[in-house]
């Protein structure tokens, strides 16, 4: 339902002194000890979407409301109940994308993009807004990473945008299943609708409150409500598959065959509808392979589909694409309820410390030529005991330390100090680059030379 036009506020907000500001009801806070995890995640993103040949973008948050409600469809729950949609200053309607697909789409015809070479594939990492119940695993402002490919019909690519999720899942050591369906083309939908309708209109009376309005509005819906007389409903209610199109039929076999091709595991699974009104032929949800007690509520942690209708509507020429979305807070819980660690975070080739002020400016010229010769150096320059910058340097796990006191500024000297032994050595402070060169270089030479003997990386 579109909101009413209001008018904008006419005084701005201003919130009591003294009180302090809380979280907005569904919003989370990604603070440093989260960071791991998320890099973890999005590194692996970025390197399947490197391999897979896929180039970045970022739509905008705001985009027309319009927009959502003719992509995703009017009578979806997640443009009837969960938009964050306001009329701005200006007047317009403009909603807080709920999803990444129709701005990508919007911003392919936008740019011209139909007119590049074809298919044209995008990936992003993206925060999403959608007013629903917040519980565990389900956010009001929630990130995803999203794989789109543009201007390709061919059945591969379909396996291709499914082996990408499972990819990066696996990489990640969440075992998954790819639930997969087909909602066939526009001529098998109506069919299928009007078969489905029939089978639960009989049926009426067993249906929740929701679902009733669904017969009427959104039949399709109904398959994938959480309520038990519907599910069970459900289950008996003729299938998508067993009203496709000859070509639709014939797309998804494909689909299949390469899906074995790719050692992809699948489960057919008639009841992959989907949310959102843009599909078209294949359907699918990614959800974990075990129960490791991750409620399974939010056991999809991934899902997509073909939207070949979706460039058309949006004003362009017939375009098929596919693509698929993985919410990263649900991936993250897996990886949590796993075990699974991320690395520790890469340490400083050397850290640098210093007794008094002109030893303090005569470091940080030291630190930015370091920095230029690509020496990752760290320094924590406002600290004025060398006690507490070597515990600094032993908590970033710094393998050396360069200490200026004053002595070595009347020397013209520096101190290098192995942080694990705390042997000291006394250098000229016209070697020191040099020598730390050295120790990097060598250093580096170990490392290979360990990770050579078979040694394997952490995740
Ligand atoms: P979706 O199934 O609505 O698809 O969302 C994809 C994933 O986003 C879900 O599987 C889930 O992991 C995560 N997600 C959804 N809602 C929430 C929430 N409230 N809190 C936390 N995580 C959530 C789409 O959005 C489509 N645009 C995917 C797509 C791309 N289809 C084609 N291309």
């Amino acid at each position: 339902m579109l909101p009413k036009k209001t008018p904008p506020p006419e005084e701005p907000f201003v919130p009591k002194k003294g009180k302090t500001p809380m979280l907005v009801r569904g919003m989370k806070d990604i603070l440093p000890v989260d960071w791991p995890w998320w890099n973890l995640v999005i590194d692996r993103v970025i390197s399947v979407a490197r391999d897979f040949g896929f180039e970045r973008v970022e739509t905008p948050i705001l985009e027309e409301n319009a927009m959502f409600v003719r992509s995703v469809g009017k009578d979806t729950d997640i443009v009837e109940k969960e938009m964050f949609a306001f009329t701005d200053r200006g007047g317009d309607l403009v909603a807080m994308r709920p999803e990444g697909t129709a701005g990508v789409v919007r911003a392919y015809l936008e740019h011209g993009m139909l007119a590049m070479p074809q298919p044209v594939k995008l990936f992003y990492i993206s925060s999403m807004f959608r007013y629903d119940r917040p519980q565990s695993g389900r956010y009001r402002q929630f990130w995803q990473f999203g794989f789109e490919v543009l201007g390709d019909g061919h059945p591969v690519v379909d396996a291709e945008i499914i082996a990408i999720g499972a990819t990066i899942y696996q990489e990640l050591g969440i075992p998954v299943r790819v639930q997969v369906n087909s909602v066939g083309d526009a001529a098998s939908r109506t069919a299928y609708v009007k078969v489905l309708t029939d089978y639960f209109k009989t049926r009426k009376n067993r249906l929740c409150e929701d679902c009733k309005k669904r017969l009427v509005k959104n039949p399709l819906r109904i398959l994938d409500c959480k309520e038990q007389d519907c599910q069970l409903l459900a289950q008996d209610a003729p299938q998508f598959v067993d009203h496709l199109s000859e070509a639709a039929k014939d797309h998804f076999v494909k689909v299949l065959e390469h899906l074995d091709d790719m050692d992809v595991p699948y489960d057919l699974n008639p009841r992959i509808v989907r949310g959102l009104d843009y599909y078209t032929h294949t359907a699918f949800e990614y959800t974990v392979a075990d129960d490791i007690g991750v409620e399974k509520q939010q056991s999809a942690i991934g899902g997509g589909g073909r939207y070949d209708g979706l460039v058309e509507l949006f004003g362009g020429r017939p375009t098929p694409a596919i693509g698929f979305a993985g919410g990263i807070e649900r991936t993250i819980m897996q990886l949590k309820a796993r075990g699974i660690q991320p690395s520790a975070p890469g340490r400083p080739d050397v850290f640098l410390a210093q007794l008094g002020d002109t030893a303090r400016r005569k470091s940080l010229k030291l630190f930015r030529e370091l920095r230029k010769l690509n020496i990752r150096a760290a320094a924590t320059f406002s600290k004025t005991s060398i006690k507490a910058q070597l515990e600094a340097a032993n908590r970033l796990r710094a393998p050396f330390t360069l200490i200026l006191g004053q002595k070595e500024l009347v020397d013209g000297t520096i101190l290098i100090r192995d942080m694990e032994s705390g042997i000291q050595e006394i250098v000229d402070f016209g070697k020191a680059v040099g020598e730390v060169q050295k120790r990097v270089l060598k250093a580096a030479n170990d490392a290979q030379l360990t990770n050579g003997n078979g040694s394997m990386p952490t995740v």
